[in-house]
């Protein structure tokens, strides 16, 4: 693995595959498979670097991927391209969540771990309404994030989320989160790769702006995209939903 993008950079995309390893995707992989029937058409909206379109696609499917960071679609393009099944059956669509315009109908599609991207109601309800009309009739569309995430802390000070060792270099995630208020969250990631001795190689720095809402909320939006509820999830395995939790929603059309 080379720890830099085609630029020499160090960036998120970079980091991605390493602290979001391919078996932290199986729960929801199982879930999305649950969903779907073997010749469905699937739509993975904020692909990232194919952590779900991949295996989805190993099993036969066809993906499409819509990405508009081009530091991660040329991950998932790399990893696409060393097998003759992936380059066949992903495609790596540049637009973002409210301007793709794929060809044809899909029977699935899912925007998971993205939604805190759709900063204000008219861009999340542009979103919808995109999708909708990517949707077969029977179609169903699978969306996680709703509900205030009270499971996010105030954090005053950066603390280590995460440490992984790959070969001889340690990776270090370090978070920090604000809450100005319910509705929102600023979420600071820092990412840092460090030598065998512990000094630091390279350091990435990232600011999310992170926006809650309510299932009420959501539904409201939904509706106004013709769209709505069909199931709610407390999480991929399926358990209850519970309102002040992160939940998954899975949207049909009304
Ligand atoms: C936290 S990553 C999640 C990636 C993938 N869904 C996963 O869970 O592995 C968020 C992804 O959303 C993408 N993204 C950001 N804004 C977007 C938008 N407006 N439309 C579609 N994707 C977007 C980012 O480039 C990034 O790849």
């Amino acid at each position: 693995m080379v720890f830099r993008d085609s630029d020499g950079e160090f960036t998120t995309a970079v980091v991605y595959d390493v602290f979001w390893r391919p078996e932290s995707a199986r729960p929801a992989v199982d879930l999305l498979a649950s969903l779907t029937r073997p010749d469905a058409r699937l739509l993975d909206v904020g692909a990232g670097t194919g952590r779900f379109a991949i295996p989805l696609a190993r099993m036969g499917h066809s993906v499409h991927c819509v990405e508009p960071s081009a530091g991660m679609r040329t991950a998932l393009v790399a990893k696409a391209s060393h097998d003759a099944q992936l380059r066949e059956l992903i495609t790596v669509d540049p637009r973002d969540a409210s301007s793709f315009n794929a060809d044809g109908e899909f029977d699935l599609a899912w925007c998971l771990e993205v939604l805190g991207y759709f900063r204000t109601d008219k861009e999340l309800l542009g979103v919808f309404r995109n999708v909708r009309g990517h949707l077969s009739a029977r179609g169903v569309f699978l969306f996680d994030g709703a509900g205030a995430d009270e499971a996010v802390p105030d954090q005053a000070d950066f603390e280590l989320a995460s440490e992984k060792q790959l070969g001889d270099d340690t990776f270090r995630m370090w978070t920090r989160t604000v809450r100005p208020d319910q509705a929102h969250c600023e979420l600071n990631i820092r990412y840092e790769r460090l030598s065998r001795s512990g000094a630091v190689l390279a350091q990435h720095e990232v600011q999310y702006w992170l926006r809650t809402r309510s299932r009420k909320h959501l539904e409201e939006l939904l509706g106004e995209a013709g769209l709505r509820v069909r199931e709610a999830f407390g999480d991929v395995d399926r358990r209850p939903f519970a309102e002040g939790a992160r939940g998954l929603l899975l949207i049909g059309h009304a």
